[in-house]
């Protein structure tokens, strides 16, 4: 039989990829001069990590890129997001450089080039040296003055060969999460104002690692951040809900947001954060504002909400029985990858989105006659991508999708078994079996429509 017309296909040029982060695939986490990270150290301390997994060895990929982008080039991946851990460059501060771990970035930035794939570097990805933590991580300006010099290498070294650059990965997860939370480093109680301050202090080195592109990028680099901005998604699509929800993700995400596309603490951030904001120090907002090229929005979920009195934002509570993922907090909205992208284009118009991340946390059972069925993974990252194609085709300006991730790894928390990859892997033998959803999405990525 004929295979049935195909009204999903998305746009000639569409961007297809999948992504992984440093330190959660990498390993070598004391080698070649590596420092220490914040994620190192806390992987540590008794009762962090689930079963007391650490980062030491993850999926070796130090040892066996080159066999990984075989098997993407395999796949058909011609997009390749990843992050440079921060730690093997500058082990310590800013002072010194650690010449195994810039050479090392060479080979494998080559090795992705000799596998066909663009590379979309992210330059932090949560591995801060747990030499700057020990300076006051992010509550302190030295962590972005630190940062400067960071990034300024990574563009000179490298930007030969990068042209899509991401600046940091998810803020609200370094900052907020860490400074008022337990389960990411280092999972202190601080008080708001000095959460407020830890925002501010990730946007200047945003605004650091788009300044180093700008000055050092060359012809055609781009580079944006990369939000896990909260998606609310109206629980009936009418104009009531939908205006909430753009309320409700102003609110959510006016941290960050806010002041890059704005380029300045607006009233609406000062209306959230009150007597709590940042500090600001004179030309913050001149590095924080520089202009972008995309925004990178990292998905998986989102709430409900509905307008409540005078239209107010009505988060629902989401009932027991709600659909979800192995990771409690990844509750199914496939809605999500519509009103994600399409909110962000109205309250900020970036000039493109991108989906950074966006995939789908199970424990899923080691493989069966070499396969592993996972077609709840498939079914919910399909139904996310139909989604996706409606905001492509009601002109929000998105341009592409990153499968989170290339293969199972390092999950922070929750560790090794909590698994988001197209890839299982055996972490005692270090085997990368496909899953079905990678032959799946290697014909989404081939045909870019959804199959
Ligand atoms: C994101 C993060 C990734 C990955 C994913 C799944 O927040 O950027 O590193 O772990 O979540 O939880």
């Amino acid at each position: 039989m004929k295979t049935p017309p195909n009204d999903r296909k998305f746009p000639r040029g569409f961007v297809w990829g999948v992504a992984t982060a440093a330190p959660q695939i990498e390993g070598a986490a004391f080698a070649y001069g590596k420092g220490e990270s914040t994620w190192d150290h806390f992987a540590r301390q008794p009762g962090r990590i689930a079963n007391g997994d650490t980062l030491d060895v993850a999926c070796d990929h130090y040892h066996r890129y080159r066999a990984d982008f075989a098997l993407m080039k395999k796949l058909g991946v011609k997009n390749y997001r990843m992050s440079i851990a921060w730690p093997r460059i500058f082990p310590e501060d800013a002072g010194s450089v650690n010449q195994p771990g810039v050479d090392f970035y060479h080979r494998l930035l080559d090795a992705v080039l000799e596998a066909g794939m663009t590379p979309w570097v992210t330059f932090f990805h949560w591995d801060l040296p747990q030499a700057l933590e020990a300076k006051g991580g992010w509550r302190s300006r030295a962590v972005p003055e630190a940062f400067v010099a960071y990034a300024d290498l990574l563009v000179k070294n490298y930007g030969d060969r990068v042209k899509r650059w991401i600046t940091l990965n998810e803020i609200g997860c370094f900052t907020r999460m860490a400074y008022g939370g337990t389960i990411r480093p280092p999972a202190l109680n601080e008080p708001e104002q000095v959460i407020n301050q830890t925002y501010h202090h990730a946007l200047l080195a945003h605004g650091a690692a788009v300044r180093a592109v700008r000055e050092h990028g060359g012809r055609g680099a781009k580079v944006g951040l990369t939000d896990d901005s909260r998606v609310f998604v109206p629980v009936i699509e009418n104009a009531e809900n939908s205006a909430a929800a753009r309320r409700a993700f102003l609110d959510a995400n006016v941290r960050v947001l806010d002041p890059i596309f704005r380029g300045h603490y607006s009233r609406d951030y000062l209306r959230v954060t009150g007597k709590d904001r940042a500090k600001v120090q004179r030309g913050d907002f001149a590095l924080i504002a520089l202009p972008t090229d995309f925004l990178g929005l990292n998905t998986y979920t989102g709430n409900y909400v509905r307008a409540g009195k005078r239209g107010k934002p009505e988060v629902l509570p989401l009932p027991r029985s709600y659909p979800q993922a192995d990771a409690d907090w990844l509750k199914l909205l496939p809605q999500a990858l519509y009103w994600g992208p399409r909110l962000a284009h109205d309250l900020y118009k970036p000039k493109e989105i991108y989906i950074t991340e966006n995939g789908a946390g199970y424990d899923d059972p080691p493989p069966v006659k070499g396969e592993v069925i996972d077609l709840h993974r498939r079914e919910y990252v399909r139904q996310g991508l139909v989604e996706l194609h409606r905001a492509v085709r009601h002109r929000v300006p998105v341009r592409g999708y990153f499968f989170w991730s290339f293969m199972d790894n390092f999950e922070w928390a929750d560790g090794y078994n909590r698994r988001f990859g197209l890839m299982y892997v055996d972490f005692k033998t270090q085997r990368r079996t496909p899953k079905l959803s990678a032959r799946w999405y290697a014909e989404v990525m081939r045909t870019g429509a959804v199959v």
